[in-house]
């Protein structure tokens, strides 16, 4: 089934991984024609009656038809969010309000097939990783900060901590679910109030959380999901009465929020663009790390803000890494993000698949030398082949600016301080890996590259009690962990 490259690895893989189709059943999900607003506990028409559709970017089929909400709409999700943290929420003893968060966690379990289901269809992600990763971490959040809500005061001993109001929470199509999870957890046990709105081509695991609240019992109001795209987005911004705003996304739509929110007394977080370098020294275990950059840049599509997508190699592995490297990749199986074997899934979107496309072109323009796997790609649907870049220099454009997409740039090096400076010489600064067997390497190194989140021997770990964020364009303020609690308070 499956074409190889001639090497000996690959031949040896190709029949490990001949597998027959296994996809996922779909008869389980329930999904409806059209999504209204989700407003003080009720779904609710938009009041211009706008619908947009979203489709499944592996078939270029509609899904359903989702409610377009105006400033109109944002205005009464944000009074319904107001009069919730007025008259109820922020009331509530804080061991109440942990209850609700915890009722959350449970029932996303309870319904966990049905969500990594529909996020795949929605989304384009294989379901091995919205089943195993997306979901899970998503009720994980939700499970550690119904924790928290009820020792703020041991959080910050002699402080004391208060909640700000009402929080606007705008969030990406990379992880639709689990970036809702991110968002709504911190700030519930924090004593906040929400209004969040999902990316406009993956917003149906969000309503599938909104129909999983109204079936809680969280009093109406306290949280308020709305649909829409960049100019709902800009509303929920503007909106006067909204004390923090919480972003993840594009660098140029964080700098635009940023400026909107200047002078302004609203909280602000963003979490932004990144350029990882994933750095593998001469001592790494390289089995392992030709894993760890598959994983780094291959996972989800390379649709990861802190994908390893600059590829440092110490010149002396270079020939070898690159070859198992090549090798591994003609074993990946890139097609139906609902088949439980494979390994990439569809692009986002068409507008995603033509941007990384552009990168490709610029790519060879710039004169670094491609190689793709040999793999052929499904008739229909957005896909992209797994794509390296060898002899990539620190100044090419390939280098410098985020893809989002699973394209790979190799560059070698031979020191320590050469691989600190040019991993460093970049606009972003989100994540990083580093591989070697030498413990005060790491120590160095993670002391020294400017990320804020930086791996050592793995790559793309995540888990509820540990922070994230970045430097520089990566954006400000970090969610998850402890840290995570602090933007949604005052003290
Ligand atoms: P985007 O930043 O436009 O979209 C993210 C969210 O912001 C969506 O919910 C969108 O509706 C909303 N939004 C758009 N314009 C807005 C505005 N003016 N005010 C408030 N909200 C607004 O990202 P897009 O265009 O989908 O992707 C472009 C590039 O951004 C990608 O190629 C990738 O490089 C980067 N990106 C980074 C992400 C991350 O996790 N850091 C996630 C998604 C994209
Ligand atoms: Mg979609």
């Amino acid at each position: 089934m499956k074409k190889t490259n001639g090497s000996p690895e690959a031949s040896t893989l190709s029949t490990a991984w001949d597998y027959t189709p296994s996809p996922e059943s779909t008869e389980h999900i329930h999904l409806e024609k059209q999504y209204e607003l989700f407003i003080d506990g009720k779904f609710v028409k938009p009041g211009a009656g706008k619908y947009f559709d979203t489709i499944n970017p592996a078939t270029e089929q509609k899904i359903a038809s989702v409610a377009e909400a105006d400033e109109k709409d944002v205005n009464k999700a944000v009074q319904a969010a107001r009069k919730a943290y007025d008259k109820v929420w922020s009331r509530m003893p804080a061991a109440e309000r942990a209850k609700y968060i915890y009722r959350i966690a449970r029932m996303i379990q309870e319904r966990s097939r049905e969500f990594a289901v529909i996020e795949s269809m929605d989304g384009g992600k294989p379901i091995r990783e919205s089943r195993d990763i997306d979901v899970p971490l998503a009720a994980n959040h939700f499970f550690y900060y119904a924790g928290w809500a009820d020792k703020l005061e041991y959080a910050f001993p002699n402080r004391k901590p208060n909640s700000l109001g009402v929080a606007g929470q705008i969030i990406p199509w990379n992880f639709p679910l689990l970036m809702a999870a991110w968002k709504i957890a911190p700030a519930l046990a924090t004593g906040n109030t929400v209004v969040l709105k999902p990316a406009e081509t993956t917003p149906l695991t969000a309503l599938k959380l909104a129909e999983l609240i109204r079936d809680s019992g969280l009093p109406d109001g306290v949280v308020n999901i709305i649909t829409g795209a960049g100019k709902t987005g800009a509303a929920i911004v503007g909106h006067p009465d909204i004390n923090k705003i919480a972003f993840t996304g594009s660098t140029d739509v964080g700098k635009l929020i940023q400026k909107t929110l200047a002078g302004t007394s609203k909280k602000l977080t963003l979490e932004l663009g990144g350029k990882a370098a994933n750095i593998i020294f001469e001592d790494a275990p390289i089995d392992q790390a030709v894993e760890g950059i598959i994983n780094g840049i291959f996972f989800n599509q390379g649709h990861v803000c802190c994908a390893g997508s600059r590829l440092f190699v110490q010149e002396g592995i270079a020939d070898t890494v690159i070859r198992k490297l090549k090798a591994r990749m003609e074993s990946l199986i890139v097609g139906d993000p609902l088949d439980k074997n494979t390994d990439i899934g569809a692009i986002n979107s068409k507008g995603q698949l033509e941007t990384i496309n552009r990168y490709i072109e610029i790519g060879k323009n710039e004169g670094a030398e491609i190689h793709q796997s040999s793999c052929t790609l499904p008739g229909k649907g957005y896909f992209c082949k797994p794509t390296l870049f060898l002899n990539a220099s620190q100044s090419h454009r390939i280098v410098q600016e985020e893809i989002f997409g699973p394209v790979l740039t190799i560059q070698t090096f031979r020191t320590v301080e050469e691989v600190i400076e040019k991993a460093n010489n970049i606009p972003y600064g989100l994540s990083a890996g580093v591989w070697t067997d030498k413990g005060s390497k790491i120590f160095n190194l993670t002391s020294r590259l400017r990320a804020g989140v930086i791996w050592a021997n793995t790559y793309n770990k995540f888990d509820p009690t540990s922070p994230f964020g970045g430097y520089k364009e990566s954006g400000f303020g970090r969610e998850g962990g402890l840290h995570g609690l602090q933007p949604y308070l005052k003290f």
